[in-house]
């Protein structure tokens, strides 16, 4: 990545008897970005944005989000396209490679990712260290870090091979943690990944399989997994990926990285909101009970969670494709007149209607459905955060290697204003008052 963006001439910031002249940067499409990497030098003064809710922390090419439209392209291609017409594996190569593959590119990438699936026999110790009832996302937290221990020969970050083995070997292995982590915590054996079955068939039967009897995939259930998995593969800057270019940035291995993107996303704000989301909808029960509800949210005593986004100022477009997903699921493997999905309808409906929400632009987000579609599949709610960091692993290393293979790459450091103490000298203890 260079500065080669297309310049659309410049912005004058007067700041006292100072006036600075910045780039102002266009990219192929969306916001132009003011470049004020000069300004703390011409000015002696920071900006100052917390939540960085108008600040670009970098130039990418992987994806592109148009809140007020509400559209989400990866590399150009719409997610509505690309759930309808591709496949999560696909989605992979798309995002890591910038293009879309060729039969035999398809088949070399998939075949990579299925011969790395399995763990190092040892890793499996690890799961034994953690309480049966630890939350799933601890152990991810705990576990993917540790891969740094185990491959030693794909952590020079400079070299491009090691830096594409660590890529392939995070996106192969993460379902297969994940599973483990699943039935760890429900106190059942681990099943080995097969190489005779996709992404999401191995993960759903890694998951679901019992050694007492054989295990068939059920093929809406692995459309709507694979699905799921592409609806979480990027999305932006986001916080969890903000996290793993930060990290990724002092240089830290990408096992490392992964492992802090995975902390970010466990926030309830964040990817926790599914979790969050279906223990809403059960509080909720009976779609008599929303109105009661929604006062509650206007009250401000709690969030309508699955619903708003820092970007979206619309319909979340991945929300549109996961109730889709959600009406074939129940109807193939759950209650198609699920209560729960029917006071999610409800409470969307009404809450599109109410002036607090629509003046807010408050809309569903992919967290909303989600959970209804996953616990029909069987998943507890403490393995919705998990699977949202299976899909997102792709999305966080497209982007770290992205970052790390820009030459201009810089530490990230930000500053601050500082409100504290100005400096004081110190005071011995028997004279504190
Ligand atoms: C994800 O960034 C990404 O791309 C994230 C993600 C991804 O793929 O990586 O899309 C995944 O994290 C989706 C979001 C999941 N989170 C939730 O569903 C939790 C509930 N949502 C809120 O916490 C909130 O909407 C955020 C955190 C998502 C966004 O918050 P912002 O942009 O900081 O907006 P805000 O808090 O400033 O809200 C503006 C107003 C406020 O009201 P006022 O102070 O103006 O009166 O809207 C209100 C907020 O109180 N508001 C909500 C609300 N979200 C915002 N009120 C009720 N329910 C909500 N969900």
């Amino acid at each position: 990545m260079t500065d080669t963006n297309n310049s659309a001439g410049t912005a004058t910031l007067t700041y006292g008897d100072k006036s600075v002249e910045m780039p102002v940067l266009s990219g192929s499409t969306g916001p132009d970005v003011i470049d004020i990497r000069k300004l703390y030098a011409a000015t002696d003064a920071f900006t100052y944005d917390p939540g960085f809710t108008s600040t670009a922390a970098c130039e990418s090419a992987i994806t592109f989000i148009d809140g007020d439209k509400g559209t989400l392209l990866h590399r150009g291609y719409p997610i509505g396209q690309l759930a309808a017409q591709s496949n999560f594996v696909e989605v992979c190569h798309l995002l890591l490679h910038g293009e879309l593959p060729t039969a035999e590119q398809y088949e070399k990438f998939e075949r990579s990712i299925t011969m790395h699936t399995m763990l190092h026999a040892q890793f499996d110790r690890f799961f034994e260290g953690f309480r049966r009832d630890a939350h799933p996302m601890a152990i991810m937290v705990g576990t993917v870090g540790a891969l740094s221990a185990f491959y030693h020969d794909s952590l020079d970050i400079h070299d491009a091979r090691q830096r594409e083995i660590s890529a392939i070997r995070l996106i192969a292995k993460m379902p297969t943690i994940a599973a483990r982590a699943y039935k760890y915590h429900i106190g059942q054996p681990f099943v080995s990944p097969r190489n005779d079955l996709n992404y999401a068939e191995n993960f759903l039967r890694m998951c679901f399989a019992v050694p007492a009897e054989d295990y068939v995939v059920n093929p809406v259930m692995a459309k709507a997994m694979d699905r799921i998995f592409t609806l979480h593969a990027d999305h932006e800057q986001n916080a969890s990926t903000s996290t793993v270019r930060l990290a990724g940035s002092s240089g830290a291995n990408p096992f490392a990285c992964i492992a802090a993107g995975i902390a970010c996303l466990w926030g309830p704000s964040h990817g926790g909101a599914n979790e969050e989301a279906l223990t809403m909808l059960k509080e909720i029960g009976t779609p008599d009970k929303i109105p009661e509800f929604i006062e509650g949210v206007k009250a401000k005593k709690y969030k309508l969670m699955g619903f708003g986004h820092r970007v979206y100022k619309n319909y979340d477009p991945r929300a549109t494709v996961m109730k889709e997903s959600a009406d074939e699921v129940l109807a193939a493997v759950g209650d198609p007149n699920d209560p729960l999905f029917q006071v999610a309808k409800e409470l969307e409906r009404i809450a599109l209607n109410d002036e607090y929400f629509i003046e807010r632009k408050l809309f569903p987000n992919v967290d909303f459905y989600s959970g209804i579609t996953l616990s029909a599949m069987g998943f507890p709610t403490s393995m919705f955060t998990v699977l949202f960091s299976l899909a997102r692993t792709v999305g966080w290393i497209a982007q770290w290697q992205e970052m790390i293979g820009d030459p201009t790459q810089k530490i990230g450091r930000p500053r601050q204003l500082y409100t504290g103490p100005t400096e004081r000298d110190y005071v011995p203890i028997q004279n504190r008052g």
